[in-house]
């Protein structure tokens, strides 16, 4: 598997795609690639001729107490998963080759980044923005894959494109789960045994509301007070948010009706997790997306 380091040894490469008239699809990833991750590449590689997977641990998203020195790493193991899932290259930059020392220009985004994880983490989606802006221009791509997991990123994503006139379709793909239900995370690896059965927490209570919506339960004060009540019942649990949203807009919505995004985090231990669930609940009929 190819690992390019820097944008001027990228460009020509993927010049040389475009001449022959070849697509090319984009995976953004901050790498320790799991089978959520694996299911997008997996998914580019069959929609597109080229698959660029950028590994990129990005230090402008994360907070000044979070765990950006801590975030696993691990390139030689991406490389083989990139492999199997039949990616072209990987673009594994230095901080340095991504960011100028006095770079001063950043994406911003209002509403849609003031609420549920950009709440708790104010700069988290301008760091976010940024740099999935700097990997659009780098690479071009027709296609870029996002998961369904990281939800509201896959809803800013999706407006950064519009209204910043991007012309790149972004694909949404759905949750990859573990066995028992806890969603794919890199930071799954920070859990130890007790914290790791107590993560399931999260899956269980989106399931909760799900069957609340399903019983005829619509006010969503009450699924939301439901889900809280069932997390605090796990005492290495401890929430963060709970939300029931627009999944376009994340703006909060009273009823359940038409589709429902309910997304949370909460921190297992010292690890923030977020998990969500989109709920379709239309003529009686009440199903996940
Ligand atoms: P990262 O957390 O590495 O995730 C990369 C992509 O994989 C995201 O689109 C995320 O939603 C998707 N993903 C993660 N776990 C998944 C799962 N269990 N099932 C399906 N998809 C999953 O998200 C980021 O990196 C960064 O913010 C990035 C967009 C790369 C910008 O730095």
């Amino acid at each position: 598997m190819k690992v390019i380091k820097t944008i001027e040894e990228l460009r020509p490469i993927i010049k040389a795609w475009r001449k022959e008239g070849q697509s090319v699809g984009l995976v953004p990833t901050m790498g320790y690639l799991h089978e959520g991750h694996k299911s997008l590449i997996v998914k580019a590689a069959a929609e597109n001729d080229r698959v660029v997977v950028s590994d990129f641990v990005n230090p402008t998203q994360f907070g000044v107490n979070e765990d950006l020195a801590s975030y696993p790493r691990d390139i030689a193991r991406d490389a083989r998963v990139c492999e199997e899932a039949g990616a072209d290259l990987i673009f594994h930059p230095e901080p340095e080759e991504m960011y100028f020392r006095d770079s001063c220009t950043f994406v911003n985004m209002g509403k849609l980044t003031e609420g549920l994880c950009g709440k708790t983490r104010p700069t988290h989606f301008q760091g976010v923005c940024t740099v999935v802006c700097k990997l659009f221009h780098i690479v071009a791509p027709d296609k870029a894959y996002f998961g369904q997991k990281d939800a509201q990123q896959l809803a800013v994503i999706r407006r950064m494109v519009r209204d910043l006139n991007f012309d790149i379709e972004i694909v949404g793909c759905p949750i990859v789960r573990e066995e028992d239900g806890l969603a794919m995370s890199s930071r799954n690896t920070y859990l130890d045994d007790a914290e790791r059965a107590a993560a399931l927490i999260l899956h269980k209570s989106l399931m909760l509301g799900k069957e609340m919506i399903g019983q005829g339960e619509h006010d969503a004060a009450k699924i939301k007070e439901a889900i809280m009540q069932n997390i605090k019942s796990e005492p290495l649990a401890r929430i963060d948010y709970v939300e029931i949203v627009n999944p376009d807009t994340m703006e909060n919505v009273d009823t359940v009706e038409g589709a429902a995004l309910i997304a949370m985090a909460v921190y297992i231990g010292k690890t923030r997790l977020i998990d969500n669930i989109v709920i379709v609940n239309d003529k009686n009929k009440c199903r996940l997306l």
